[in-house]
């Protein structure tokens, strides 16, 4: 559709961005603090998780630094090891951190918009088999509980989990799930489906606020208009889109995800009490972290489905009998090999909105690069700068199309450990000196992104 006139943002729109606890905040073992399995992994010489980006001490001067940005909104994640550092007991001084930077945020007029759980699970639940064991519901929900309770009337906006579709999906590329069986997964899948709907049925009944998921989604195209292909298509885009979306929203599960689960000898167990319980913990509108899309291509039943490389999140991995990866010579790929597809974000967000006609709040989208600090302390990102303003763009266009877009959230306000790459793959608007081997002084500098986005916040969109 190419429309005559665009229309401006509307008032109002959340001008945001987004990071996580375990890769920022650092003080892995202070005030009481838990471990998570974050924190116990050989990362083979890339930065740990231990001190991050020191965000837990220098909390104060990164939302001034938020606040001179001009945000409206800031979305980050709870850090459940160190609100529940064994996953039963609650930590007082853990709950006072956050206490801090709400209060700050509020300060600023910075909508927080919070996630319950991102990726940090206490190793003292993982000791005991993590998210294959139920008691890790009942933890969940005791976290989200004392959250909700704490926080109602200042946090206004919460997300349950952040990419579960990529634990599941991704697993070797996750700190946790390595290894485990397509049968395990899921069985973990629909325990933290359940936890999510707990924690959702419980945000209502406090009032705490809108809630919702926050999953990694994708626009997949077939490699070309042969039924097949587009069949193909489909079936990864259930899988790995559609069955999150379906249950958070209706509760229920894809049927066309239960055969497919039925055919791979994957199915998990499950009570009729349990999916009586995911229909009333339904969301109240949907996080999207997008990142890129995919392309895929009917399966020839054999492992030339399979893409023949090593992957994190973004990359195609094929399935035998389901469908195989291809690749797309219209898109450009990072220098990490993530496809850059500005259109396919309205792609996505549309086909989400169509299907399930609730309000959508992108929650991450951003550009990992290698960033260079100059002598005089600047930053040149250009780059970046371009890949959000083709993004951005689509936003207005996905607005104009009638998309309900609450706000949009880049990853991330700052830098922080890339879950695979360390401070080798920057993604935010403030730098942190420091990289993988050497803490520095961990000093923040403004990068040439940083005032181009306050300047976009500062005309709500206007000037690009
Ligand atoms: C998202 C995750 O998948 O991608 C973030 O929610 C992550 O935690 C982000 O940092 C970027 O990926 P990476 O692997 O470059 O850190």
């Amino acid at each position: 559709m190419i429309y005559k006139d665009i229309r401006d943002f509307p008032e109002g729109f959340l001008w945001g961005a987004s990071t996580s606890a375990y890769q920022v905040e650092g003080a892995y073992n202070e005030d009481g603090r838990g471990l998570s399995i974050q924190d116990v992994i050989d990362t083979h010489g890339i930065a740990d998780f231990h001190v991050a980006s020191d965000h837990y001490h220098r909390m104060e001067e990164d939302v001034d630094l938020m606040g001179e940005l001009g945000l409206k909104a800031y979305r980050f994640s709870f850090s459940w090891p160190r609100i529940s550092p064994d996953g039963r007991s609650i930590n007082e001084k853990g709950l006072e951190f956050y206490d801090r930077l709400i209060e700050k945020l509020t300060e600023y007029h910075i909508e927080p918009i919070a996630t319950l759980y991102h990726f940090d699970l206490p190793l003292s639940l993982a000791e005991k088999r993590g998210w294959s064991n139920k008691e890790t519901i009942d933890a969940y929900v005791l976290y989200a509980r004392t959250l909700f309770e704490r926080y109602k009337g200042k946090i206004r906006y919460w997300l349950t989990i952040n990419e579960q579709n990529v634990m599941i999906n991704h697993a070797n590329a996750m700190n946790g799930n390595k290894g485990l069986s397509k049968k395990e997964l899921y069985q973990q899948n629909h325990h933290m489906f359940l936890a999510a709907a707990k924690a959702t049925i419980l945000c209502h009944e406090l009032r705490a606020g809108m809630i919702g998921p926050a999953p990694n989604l994708i626009a997949v195209y077939p490699e070309t208009c042969a039924p097949e292909d587009v069949l193909a298509a489909e079936n990864w885009d259930e899988i790995r889109n559609g069955l999150y979306l379906e249950m958070a929203v209706h509760g229920r599960y894809s049927p066309f995800v239960l055969s497919y689960l039925k055919e791979k000898d994957a199915m998990f167990d499950c009570t009729k009490e349990e999916l009586e319980i995911m229909k009333q913990g339904t969301c109240d509108f949907i996080g999207v972290n997008y990142y890129s899309t995919a392309t895929v291509r009917r399966s020839k039943g054999d492992v030339s489905d399979l893409m023949a490389r090593n992957g994190d999140q973004q990359t195609m991995v094929g399935e035998i009998g389901v469908y195989g990866g291809s690749e797309n010579p219209y898109l450009e790929t990072s220098g990490y090999g993530w496809k850059i597809d500005p259109v396919g974000l309205r792609i996505t967000l549309r086909r989400i909105y169509e299907r399930f006609h609730l309000p959508l709040l992108i929650t991450e989208n951003g550009l990992g690069a290698k960033d260079v600090l100059e002598k005089d302390g600047s930053i040149h990102d250009p780059y970046r700068i371009e890949y959000l303003k083709r993004h951005i763009e689509q936003l207005r266009l996905v607005l104009q199309d009638g998309v309900d877009l609450m706000g949009y959230c880049p990853w991330s306000f700052i830098d922080l450990v890339s879950t695979h790459q360390g401070y080798e793959k920057r993604y935010g608007f403030v730098y942190v000196n420091r990289d993988d081997q050497d803490l520095k002084d961990l000093a923040r500098y403004r990068k040439d992104s940083f005032y181009w986005y306050q300047k976009l916040i500062a005309d709500n969109g206007k000037e690009q």
